[in-house]
Formats: structure tokens, sequence, C-alpha cells
């Protein structure tokens, strides 16, 4: 077989066999098919596209890459959620320290920065200490302490994952279905979850910019996992502007960490209740939605799920009091203000643009071993739906230097639409699939 012939099938538009993707994963795994081959495979199924036999071939190939935790011995039922990638999208910091509070094990392996999305791996690392590559016994360690963990893709466990996202973000080739599919689910089988609760997000600042591409996902991931026998709802979330107001790694977990203390943002906090409800109705840790919810909002106040974040950073190995320390204060250097042009109702910020100008500051990466900055981004102080007079504060950037934070600026003025109409902004959870 030769990796050249499946390229060109794949570029003619035929499906792969099993033989000819796994000729593929375990080639370019092992280093034996070069990233230049790799690429070009990818912007070959980008453009073809995979049916749903071929999407979960290469998902079950991703997964048995690499060894599969078994976390069978742990207590209590283990759920997870994953997000499609979105912009200031930080729930999973936030619903797995609730989740785990109201009794879920949450062993949840996420992804780093992807074209204009934020990573919750690069945030999370954004903490002084804190490391995301765990054996399974360390996951189970950490599982046993806070309830969730929160790990990357190793070369152990899905290194097909781990080389393909990272090739996939630095090549053009993320805003595939299949590949998404295969992406996520490979990762979230791997771990050992029997119930997922997937966020597909829809709009400027998603992969998926339509409700029709994002329901062609949903159901790819809700089909696809059930087809492998896990339990899985999707939820269909709008990703026109930037969720909560912060966007950036260390800014976003402060913001979660804010976020368990009571003093979430509305679109944040609606998003998040309702996918950490999802987590506990599928694994049976609640009946009803009402009940689901309320039990959410219990933890918050009594700070139980505060608390689990904090376990959990001291698991992972954050230093607790430098994260206290640098909560509120810790910003890059160059800070510059914008403030509104004109008088009016904000009826865009769009997502996609605020995400490439966190690109642009170093919030994700341009070339895949690019270093990603901890405390650069965006503090937007005002939302969309809200009235401004001209002059006042929208966004805060912190920069690295003058001349990112200019072309940051420049970036915000394309990202705000301000207009004297009035305007309400659309629903945030758009369509439950599964
Ligand atoms: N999250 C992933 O893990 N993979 C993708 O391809 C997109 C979002």
């Amino acid at each position: 077989m030769r990796i050249v012939d499946i390229i060109m099938k794949k570029r003619d538009g035929a499906a792969l066999t099993e033989e000819e993707l796994r000729f593929f994963i375990n080639g370019y795994v092992t280093g034996d098919i070069p990233e230049y081959q790799a690429s070009a495979w990818l912007m070959a199924v980008y453009f073809r596209g995979m049916d749903a036999v071929e999407t979960g071939l290469l998902t079950r190939l991703m997964m048995e890459s690499g060894v599969l935790m078994d976390l069978s011995d742990l207590a209590g039922p283990l759920v997870d959620k994953h997000s499609t990638g979105g912009v200031g999208d930080k729930t999973s910091l936030i619903l797995a320290p609730l989740a785990a509070a109201c009794g879920a094990q949450v062993p949840m392996m996420s992804g780093r920065a992807l074209g204009h999305t934020g990573g919750t791996l690069d945030k999370l690392e954004s903490v002084k200490g804190y490391t995301v590559d765990a054996t399974e016994d360390d996951l189970k360690r950490i599982i046993a302490r806070a309830g969730y963990a929160l790990i990357g893709q190793t070369a152990q466990v899905v290194p097909a994952d781990r080389k393909m996202y990272a090739l996939r973000d630095v090549t053009a080739t993320v805003e595939s279905i299949p590949l998404i599919t295969a992406s996520i689910l490979s990762k979230k089988l791997a771990e050992g979850a029997q119930s997922l609760v997937f966020d597909v997000k829809c709009g400027s600042g998603a992969f998926m910019k339509t409700l029709q591409n994002a329901e062609i996902l949903a159901e790819s991931l809700v089909k696809t996992g059930q087809a492998m026998g896990r339990k899985v709802i999707a939820l269909i979330t709008a990703m026109e502007e930037p969720l909560g107001r912060m966007v950036g790694n260390f800014l976003e977990v402060e913001e979660s960490w804010n976020c368990l203390q009571g003093g979430g943002p509305d679109d944040l906090m609606e998003v998040t209740l309702a996918l950490c409800s999802k987590m506990l109705l599928t694994s049976g840790l609640c009946k009803g939605s009402d009940e689901a919810m309320d039990l959410c909002l219990q933890k918050i106040k009594s700070g139980e799920g505060a608390d689990r974040f904090r376990e959990n950073m001291i698991a992972q190995g954050a230093d607790w009091q430098w994260f206290l320390d640098h909560v509120g204060t810790w910003r890059a250097p160059v800070k510059v203000e914008f403030k509104a042009p004109r008088q009016g109702i904000i009826h865009e910020i769009n997502a996609y643009k605020v995400g490439m100008c966190a690109l642009g500051l170093g919030v994700g990466r341009n070339k895949a071993d690019d270093p990603v900055q901890p405390h650069t981004g965006l503090h937007f102080l005002k939302k969309r739906g809200e009235s401004v007079a001209k002059g006042d504060l929208l966004c805060e950037v912190f920069a690295l230097n003058d001349q990112d934070a200019r072309q940051a600026l420049a970036s915000l003025e394309e990202a705000f639409r301000i207009s004297p109409d009035p305007m309400t902004p659309e629903a945030l959870i758009l369509k439950e699939v599964g």
C-alpha cells in the first residue's frame, strides 16, 4: 500500500477502506508518513468529506492509536462534555467542578487552541505549575481528589489526535465534519466516559457558521458516539459574540473562578448551566431538568463547585496561592482601551474577528510550535444589545507590545457594529440533538 495512492483516492472522492485508514493513521503516528503527506490527506478529506461508515472507522482507529483508559473502578457515573470550539468559551472550566460537586466523575480530555478558537489546555497551563500531562494513575488520583481531571492527549493516549489536531490547526483543515467528529470522539472514547454531552457551536465564531451545518455535525457526533455504545446528547448553542467577558488564557481561568463564586456573566452562565444540567441528566444523577438546574445553582451558592476547582488545581500541580495572588491583576504589560466610536446599540461583536484578534495577541498559534501567551487578551465591558454613548469603554486590550495593541484596536473596530436601531440578541440554546 502507498500513501500517495490513498491521498489520490480521497482526492478523487472515493471512500477509504478500513485497511487504508489504518495504514494512514499508523503510518502517521509512527512518523513513517511525513507531515507534508498527512497535510495533503487532511486537505483531501476537507474537500471530499467522509461518509458515516468512514467517519466511524476513522474515529475508532484514532481512538485505538493509543491505550484506552480504564476508570471503571472509580465510584460515580463517568460523564464528560466537549465543545466544538468557540471564542471566550470557558464552560468546561466551570461545569467540570460543578458536575463533580453534584456527584459526577469527569475525566475530561480537552484540546489546545484551534484556529481562531481558544483551548482549554492552553488556558489551564497559564496557571503556574498546572500540568495537563497525565497517566491513567494520575487521572484516577486527580479524579479521586477533585471529582474531575482536565488532561491532554499524550503519546500514549490518542496520539493520532494529538498529532492531527496540531497539524489541522496550521493547515486550514479544521472545519471538516468527519475530522471534527473523529478528533472529539476518539478522545472521549479513549478516556472512558460513559455518557457525553456535546456543545456544538454555531455562528460567526464557530467552525459551523450555519444552523444547518451545526445540525449535521451534532448528528454526526451523536450517531457515531451512540454507535460506540455511549449515551450522547448535543446542544447547539450560539457563538455570534464571545461568551462571557474575557478572551485570553489566564483571563478565562480567572473568569471561570469568578463564575464559581456566583459572579458569572449571564450568557456564559446560561450555556454552562444548560450543559451541566444535561451532564447530570445523561449520567442519571438527576431525573428532571429543573432538579438538575437547581442542583447546579446550589453547588455554586454553597461554594462546593469552587472547592472542587481549587482541589483540581492543586491535584494538577498548580500553585494555588500564586493563582489567588494573580486573579484580577495579572495582565500583559501594554493596556489599551477600545471606546465606542458613536452612540447606539451594539448589534455585533463578531466572534470570529475577536478570535483572530486574540490570535494576533498570542492567545493561540500560527505555527504548530508557537508558544502561547498566558496573560494577553481582551476584556469586554459591553455586550450585544447594550446601548452605549460615544466614548464609552467597550473593551480593554492586554498586549505584549505597542504594535500588537494597535493591531488589536484595528481588529476591534472591524468586530464591533453599533447602530441606532433596536436589537435583541438571539437565543443562546438553539437546539437539542440526541
Ligand atoms: N475540538 C476537538 O477536540 N477537535 C476538533 O476538531 C474541534 C474541536
